[in-house]
């Protein structure tokens, strides 16, 4: 009896597996097919999902491409991470002699090894995986089968920071029907987008949209988790729509701690929405990371310590795609090659423009200018 296995956290499901699942499905040809999400401890989660949803995007996705496929909860059941052996070993209680195909990742063949007890899968199960472009092969020293063609690159983690960041499910990546039920849920950070919608001026919600998917591109050249980026960028104008008068009894009432605050008041209180924006992501969107939190807060004045994502989200916000002006192009350019320079000239243009438009310095600017000159030096 063959039995094909396909676990996953379905968060949400997206092309690249139902292209998987229905190639698996036709060369495999099995009697059975068990799809199995994983189950997420609520409290440990990177993603907030339930277990119910990320079921019926499963079922919603994998339904018709055959009638043998048994959508198990049996993850769920056990109320904690299953790992691949122990899946093998109950599809082997469960069946009287089964021939088992464990449907895997093309990403996660190369480090089979290093999962939990790797020598019961490879003794009791065949590991099926699909070739992606540019995936490098090594010799798997166990006996498994490659799906043959060739499957889309794409992740569930991206496709969460592409809703994140524009508000719209990529028809492109996810299946119309799992899309319908995102959107009904509002999953992915939809909900954000119509709180945005409902608090800022139109030009104001596009710009927090371009600055989100310019920090996205940048978290794939600096390596920062796309997420978290497109987080910070989503939310760093959040309390933007606050009149300076409204910022200053905000940051009062919520005792937000603001340094150069009594100067701030008086000559610029415009600069207090990222701290304010920053308690809104805290308290409104429940945002804890604070990598994230600190980022929306420096992204005016910048700081002396600046994380990678403080830095992205810094240069994304003066030259993200709404911003007209020829330097925002400049940056644009400049930050795909080198981040420190930058950050260096978009702390300058900032600078300038103060200057220019003979607005008040505040001295936190002038602090981060020659703290990035020194870096330089
Ligand atoms: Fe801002
Ligand atoms: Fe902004």
């Amino acid at each position: 009896m063959k039995v094909l296995v396909f676990g996953g956290s379905f968060d949400p499901v997206h092309k690249g597996h139902v292209a998987m699942f229905r190639k698996a499905l036709q060369i495999i040809r099995p009697d059975v097919a068990h799809v199995v999400p994983a189950y997420h401890s609520p409290f440990k989660a990177k993603s907030p999902t339930p277990f119910n949803l990320r079921m019926q995007m499963a079922k919603a996705a994998f339904s018709s491409l055959g009638k043998n496929i048994i959508f198990d909860d049996c993850e769920r059941k056990r109320g904690g991470k299953t790992y691949s052996y122990q899946l093998v070993q109950y599809l082997r209680q469960r069946y009287v002699q089964p021939d088992i195909y464990l449907l895997v990742g093309t990403d996660c063949l190369n480090d089979l090894h290093a999962w939990k007890n790797p020598e019961y899968i490879f003794e009791n199960a065949t590991v099926v995986a699909g070739r992606r472009k540019g995936f490098a092969e090594h010799k798997a020293d166990f006996k498994h089968l490659f799906l043959p063609g060739v499957f889309p690159k794409m992740s569930s983690t991206r496709v969460r920071a592409h809703i994140l960041a524009s508000g719209s499910v990529p028809e492109d990546k996810v299946p119309q029907s799992v899309g319908h039920i995102i959107l009904k849920n509002d999953l992915y950070g939809l909900e954000v987008h119509r709180w945005l919608k409902a608090h800022l001026k139109p030009n104001r919600y596009l710009h927090s949209v371009k600055v989100a998917e310019q920090c996205s591109l940048l978290s794939d050249i600096y390596e920062v988790a796309a997420e978290k980026a497109v987080q910070a960028g989503i939310l760093h104008d959040a309390g933007k729509g606050l009149s300076g008068t409204e910022l200053i009894a905000f940051c009062k009432q919520h005792k937000i701690s603001v340094p150069f605050f009594e100067d701030i008041c008086r000559f610029e209180p415009s600069l207090l929405h990222s701290y304010v924006s920053a308690w809104l992501a805290k308290h409104e969107f429940g945002v804890k990371d604070k990598e994230v939190l600190a980022a929306i807060t420096e992204h005016t004045l910048g700081s002396l310590h600046m994380s990678t994502l403080s830095k992205i989200l810094f240069v994304a916000d003066i030259s993200s795609k709404d911003r007209k002006y020829k330097d925002a192009f400049v940056i644009r350019t400049l930050a795909a090659q080198d981040l420190e320079k930058a950050l260096l000239y978009a702390a300058n243009r900032k600078l300038w423009f103060t200057i220019d438009s003979q607005k008040w310095l505040c001295p936190a600017g002038i602090e981060l200018w020659n703290h990035l000159v020194k870096c330089a030096a």
